[in-house]
């Protein structure tokens, strides 16, 4: 499997799924990193690791579409066959979902279908939910919809901030991202 990954902010999942395809868990390769933030920390991760990383600054796109259309043409110059979502803070268009269909994966930090949005830990805090988690789904137009691949419960404890819990739950999305890649690539060939 080939991976495109689009990562804004730390990338700690994108590093989850480098590590599990060099420990031989997940047979895939990650072409290149595309990264909307100068200072996203994803970009030192991916110099660390020996990935191409590629500025893509949604601010110089005069539009949501014309930055997907840069996306694409990046990824396909990389032979990219799969879309990987690792927190990538930006609504994505047709222009993308239908260059890969079906072939787009995003993470979220909560059980889909509750708590879609940018703030899913935080929603889920304020909801008094007693658990709450992650979803790996294939993306779909509308934000945080579409098929969901994988999730993970992650107990709500008392003392929970923001902070803690979005912690407790990345431990979870590391583990089954990779997993829910792996799964993706298995249902799309049958
Ligand atoms: C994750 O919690 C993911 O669910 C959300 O954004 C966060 C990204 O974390 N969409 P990281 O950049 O992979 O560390």
């Amino acid at each position: 499997l080939k991976l495109g990954v689009l990562a804004s902010g730390s990338g700690s999942n994108f590093e989850a799924i480098a590590h599990s395809i060099a420990q031989g868990q997940l047979n895939a390769q990650i072409q290149v990193l595309i990264y909307n933030k100068p200072k996203a920390k994803a970009r030192e991760r991916a110099e660390r690791l020996g990935i191409p990383a590629i500025l893509l600054n949604h601010r110089h796109f005069r539009s949501r579409e014309a930055l997907d259309h840069e996306i694409v043409n990046t990824f396909k110059q990389h032979d990219v066959e799969w879309v990987i979502m690792a927190g990538w803070m930006r609504i994505v268009t047709p222009v993308l979902l239908d260059a890969y269909c079906d072939r787009v994966l995003n993470i979220h930090p909560s059980l889909l279908p509750s708590f879609p949005g940018v703030d899913g830990v935080e929603q889920a805090l304020a909801a008094g939910v007693k658990v709450t988690g992650c979803t790996v789904h294939i993306a779909k137009e509308e934000v945080d919809s579409g098929p969901i691949l994988m999730q993970a419960a992650v107990p709500i404890l008392p003392d929970d901030t923001s902070e803690t819990l979005h912690a407790r739950i990345q431990v979870q999305e590391h583990l089954i991202f990779p997993r829910a890649i792996a799964l993706a690539a298995l249902q799309y060939s049958e």
